[in-house]
């Protein structure tokens, strides 16, 4: 009977190989240690055994036994691991939809920007959005009751504090630290009390530029700007500037582009004039350098600033700027 039980160690062994379903590892089950299986039948046979033969007989059956079900308990388990992954793909599902993240529009204009004037070989600095009034006003030759501050409708933090209505008070804080020659961007939030509409927000971003060197003039500003506004708009663009006031700047003036939708034609987003106003600039008034203690006899510049939400609405023809704060997909997965 010893030499059987090898026979049925091998056989079982064999069987195993080839089971590859549930299915076939229950009829291998049966087979084996069923009510009348094999095993049974030996187990059966054991009385018929020489007594001294019955002890070793039964510790190999019982091994036996004992390696089968563990054999069929893992056997199990794999077999029933692989039918719950046949289920997990389920090929006839439609696919999942892949969302790629994308830049805010008004990032993008920003980033454009930064690039398109360090190509130009200018400098990027910040200053902070919660000004002082020496900064914001008085720095830029706009003293107390200067009419120019009621334009400019200030959030006041405090009696000196306010948060900045523009960017220019970064032409202060960057020229105390820096001599000339100057050629410097700044970009950031500007915050006024202006109700909400489709063109005014009470939260803003402007760029600010900023020149200085031995004999600057307004030919240079021209220049700088049409080249940015060419490279922005990915289109050649004309320039004009009119008459203007600021109180920082004198000359002071209104920089326009020639319309980027109708090439100066006429269209409804430049009230048919063929002309948009982006930016105001000027050559930076003497009281400015005095501020910083820069000798204006020796040193000339330009300034200029201007929204980069119009930017972005020009170029994308977007029509109400309240869309660049909402959060809505449907508007953002269009840039
Ligand atoms: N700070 C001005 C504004 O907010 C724009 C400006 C910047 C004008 C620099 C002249 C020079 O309207």
């Amino acid at each position: 009977m010893e030499n059987e039980l090898e026979n049925l160690t091998k056989e079982i062994q064999d069987d195993f190989i080839n089971i590859n379903s549930i299915d076939e590892l229950e009829k291998i089950k049966i087979k084996y240690i069923g009510r009348n299986g094999i095993l049974a039948q030996y187990f059966k046979r054991m009385k018929d055994l020489p007594p001294d033969e019955k002890p070793k007989i039964g510790k190999i059956l019982n091994t036996i036994k004992k390696d089968l079900e563990y054999k069929i308990e893992i056997k199990s388990k794999e077999l029933n691991k692989n039918k719950q992954e046949e289920k997990i793909i389920d090929i006839s599902l439609p696919g999942y939809r892949f969302l790629s993240g994308k830049y805010h529009p008004l990032t993008q204009i920003i980033n454009q920007t930064k690039e398109i004037f360090k190509s130009l070989n200018f400098d990027i600095t910040e200053g902070p959005e919660i000004e002082t009034e020496y900064y914001n006003f008085e720095a830029l030759n706009t003293p107390k009751y200067h009419p120019a501050r009621d334009t400019q409708s200030t959030f006041y933090l405090g009696e000196e504090t306010l948060l900045r209505t523009q960017t220019s008070p970064v032409q202060v804080r960057y020229m105390e630290k820096e001599k000339p020659p100057i050629r410097v961007i700044s970009i950031g939030k500007c915050y006024r009390s202006d109700q909400l509409d489709p063109s005014h927000s009470p939260m803003f971003h402007q760029v600010e530029g900023l020149m200085v060197d031995k004999n600057i003039t307004f030919g240079d500003l021209k220049g700088i700007l049409k080249i940015f506004l060419s490279r922005i708009f990915e289109k050649k663009v004309k320039i004009m500037l009119n008459p203007s006031y600021f109180p920082f700047t004198e000359p002071s003036a209104e920089v326009s582009t020639s319309c980027v939708i109708c090439e100066g034609k006429g269209c409804s987003v430049c009230k048919n004039t063929g002309w948009l106003e982006i930016f105001g600039a000027g050559m930076v008034h003497p009281n400015v350098f005095k501020s910083v203690n820069y000798d204006s006899e020796k040193w000339t510049g330009f300034a200029f600033g201007g929204g980069i939400e119009r930017l972005a609405m020009i170029k994308y023809n977007i029509n109400d700027i309240r869309l660049f704060y909402e959060n809505d997909i449907k508007f953002l997965e269009q840039f």
